[in-house]
């Protein structure tokens, strides 16, 4: 488990092997078992691998907005396959247990994934053709790692955000874990 979560890092470049539709389906699956408030099942979900739709949602999506230097993916490295989390009303945690379940998954079979939140929802909308009735709550994106990904130890109060290496390596600091837990009763 350890493993998995801990490669399940954010991947933004990706190599251009084909995503099956059933891999997307079987990710879903995954999400269907997803715990959510009352047992709503807000979620609906939108699945493409289409090369048309996916060139479509790209100008849809802001990518690392800490990486001021990079504009996201160039052709050839862009994800193959996304999953549109929609739902007709806010889903907040619930999106988020479901996001990550599918984020595991798909790492449990080599796929990296990158969660997009900052959208142009409207457009995106237009794009798959969504019902109105659906707000889009979270889009991942989805391919075989393209880039190297680590994850570097930091403490309470140092600088949080991820940055590229001179070797083109992304680190991803994260507290250790005696900055997490602030008490112990
Ligand atoms: C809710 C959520 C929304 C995110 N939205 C974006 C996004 O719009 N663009 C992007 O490049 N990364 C996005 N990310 C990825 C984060 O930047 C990433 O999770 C963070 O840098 C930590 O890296 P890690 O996922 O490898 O731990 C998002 C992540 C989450 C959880």
């Amino acid at each position: 488990m350890k493993d998995i979560v801990k490669k399940a890092r954010t991947y933004r470049r990706f190599k251009q092997e084909p995503i099956s539709m059933e891999t997307l389906e079987r990710l879903v699956e995954l999400a269907r078992f997803a715990p959510s408030g009352a047992n709503s099942q807000p979620l609906r979900y939108v699945l493409c691998n289409d090369e048309i739709t996916r060139d479509n949602l790209f100008p849809c999506i802001s990518w690392a907005g800490a990486l001021k230097d990079w504009d996201g993916p160039e052709e050839g490295e862009r994800p193959m396959a996304y999953i549109m989390l929609v739902s007709e009303r806010p889903a907040t945690i619930n999106t988020g247990i479901a996001a990550q379940t599918i984020v595991l998954g798909a790492m449990s079979q080599g796929i990296g994934a990158c969660m997009l939140g900052a959208l142009k929802r409207e457009v995106a909308q237009n794009v798959v053709g969504l019902d109105e009735k659906y707000g889009i709550e979270l889009l991942i994106g989805l391919g075989y790692p393209g880039e190297e990904v680590v994850v570097d130890d930091a403490r309470a109060g140092d600088r949080l955000l991820y940055f590229r290496d001179d070797k083109d390596v992304h680190h991803v600091p994260k507290l250790v874990l005696e900055d997490m837990i602030i008490k112990k009763i």
